[in-house]
C-alpha cells in the first residue's frame, strides 16, 4: 500500500476518505483537518485563549499538541481525581506534567483531595452513586469554573468522532431531547455563567488520534479509567464501528447530518430555561444546591458522622 500523495509506504488507510497516507502526509492531513473543523464550526480564533482540558489520554494530549502547531494560545488544565487503582491518577498527572514541560506549554492542576477534601475513590466507597456519573459532574463543574475564573475565551475537550457519534446514537435511541438540543461542536456561553465549550477533534476518529499520537511519540496514559462502567457508550461505539466497516464515512455523515438538521431539535433555541442560583456557589442550577455542591456536602456529612461515631 502506497501513499496517495507520494511513493512512500503508507502507514494508514483512511477508508472514509479513500486515502492511504505515509507518516508525513498523514500528520499533515490530521492537522489540516483539525484546522478545517475549527473553521467550519467557528470554534475560536487566534486571539482567543483556549483552556484545553487534559486528562493525560491520547485525545487531549494530541489536541493540545495540534493546537500549538496551529498557533493557538492554549493553557492546559488537569484534574487530579485521586484514583489509586493501577496508580491511575498519579500516572495521568505525571504524563500531563511531562508533556507540558517537554512542549513548553503552561498547565494548571487541581487536586480534588486538596481543594475539596475527597477523592473519587473515597466517594465511591460511600456507594451513593456510580463513580463515573459523579466524576462527570465534578469534571464539568471544575473545568467550567477554571475557564471562567481565568477569563479565558473557551474550554476545549478532546472528544473525538467516535465519542460524539456514540453519544448521538444513544441520545437518538432514547429521544433525549434535552441532550440532543445541547449536542454541538460548539456550545456558546450561557446564563452569563457557563463558558463556551468546543470540541476541535469532533470529526477525527479514534483511529486517527491514536495513529497521530503514536507517530508523534506522545507519551499518554494507556489505561482506561478503572471505574469506566458506561457499558452503553462502549456498546454504541462498537455498533458505529460495525456500520462504518460496511459503509465507510457513516460516522462523519451521521454527525454532520445531525448538525445540519439541528433546528429540528432546538425549537426554543435562544430561549434560556429559567434556572435558580445555587445558594452555596452561585452557579445557575435547576434547584439549589447545585449537583456539585450536593456531592461535596454529601461527602462532608458522611465524614462528620464517621467522626462522631469514632
Ligand atoms: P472522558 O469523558 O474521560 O472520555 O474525557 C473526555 C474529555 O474530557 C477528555 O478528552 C479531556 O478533554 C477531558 N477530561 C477528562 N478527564 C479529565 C481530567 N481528569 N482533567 C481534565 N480534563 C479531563
Ligand atoms: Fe472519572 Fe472514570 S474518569 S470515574
Ligand atoms: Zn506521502
Ligand atoms: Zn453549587
Amino acid at each position: 500500500m502506497k501513499c496517495k500523495k507520494c511513493t512512500k509506504k503508507a502507514v494508514i488507510n483512511l477508508k472514509s476518505y479513500n486515502l492511504s497516507l505515509c507518516a508525513e502526509h498523514f500528520e499533515d492531513f490530521f492537522v489540516e483537518k483539525t484546522r478545517e473543523t475549527i473553521k467550519r464550526y467557528k470554534l475560536f480564533s487566534k486571539n482567543d485563549i483556549v483552556i484545553v482540558a487534559i486528562s493525560g489520554g491520547k485525545d487531549s494530549l494530541a489536541l493540545w499538541y495540534v493546537l500549538k502547531l496551529l498557533g493557538y494560545k492554549t493553557h492546559g488544565f488537569h484534574i487530579d481525581l485521586g484514583i489509586k487503582f493501577n496508580n491511575y491518577s498519579e500516572i495521568s498527572k505525571q504524563k500531563v506534567i511531562n508533556f507540558s514541560e517537554k512542549n513548553g506549554l503552561p498547565v494548571s492542576i487541581v487536586s480534588l483531595k486538596e481543594s475539596f477534601g475527597f477523592t473519587i475513590d473515597e466517594y465511591k466507597k460511600m456507594g451513593q452513586r456510580t463513580a463515573c456519573a459523579t466524576c462527570g459532574i465534578i469534571k464539568r463543574y471544575l473545568l467550567n469554573d477554571f475557564t471562567r475564573k481565568t477569563g479565558a475565551d473557551c474550554l476545549a475537550t478532546g472528544h473525538n468522532l467516535d465519542d460524539e457519534t456514540a453519544v448521538l446514537l444513544g441520545n437518538l435511541l432514547n429521544w433525549q431531547m434535552g441532550y440532543l438540543k445541547r449536542q454541538h461542536p460548539k456550545l456558546p456561553a450561557s446564563y452569563g455563567y457557563f463558558a463556551p465549550r468546543v470540541k476541535p477533534f469532533c470529526e477525527r476518529t479514534e483511529k486517527e488520534t491514536a495513529a497521530y499520537s503514536f507517530l508523534k511519540k506522545i507519551d499518554y496514559v494507556q489505561d482506561e479509567c478503572p471505574y469506566s462502567e458506561n457499558a452503553s457508550s462502549i456498546f454504541y461505539k462498537k455498533i458505529m464501528n460495525e456500520i462504518e466497516q460496511r459503509s465507510a464515512g457513516t460516522k462523519l455523515r451521521f454527525l454532520r447530518g445531525f448538525i445540519d438538521n439541528k433546528k429540528f431539535f432546538s425549537e426554543e433555541r435562544g430561549v434560556e430555561e429559567r434556572l435558580d442560583i445555587c445558594l452555596n456557589c452561585g452557579q445557575p442550577t435547576v434547584s439549589s444546591p447545585c449537583a456539585f455542591c450536593r456531592i461535596v456536602q454529601r461527602f462532608q456529612k458522611v465524614i462528620s458522622s464517621e467522626r462522631r461515631e469514632s
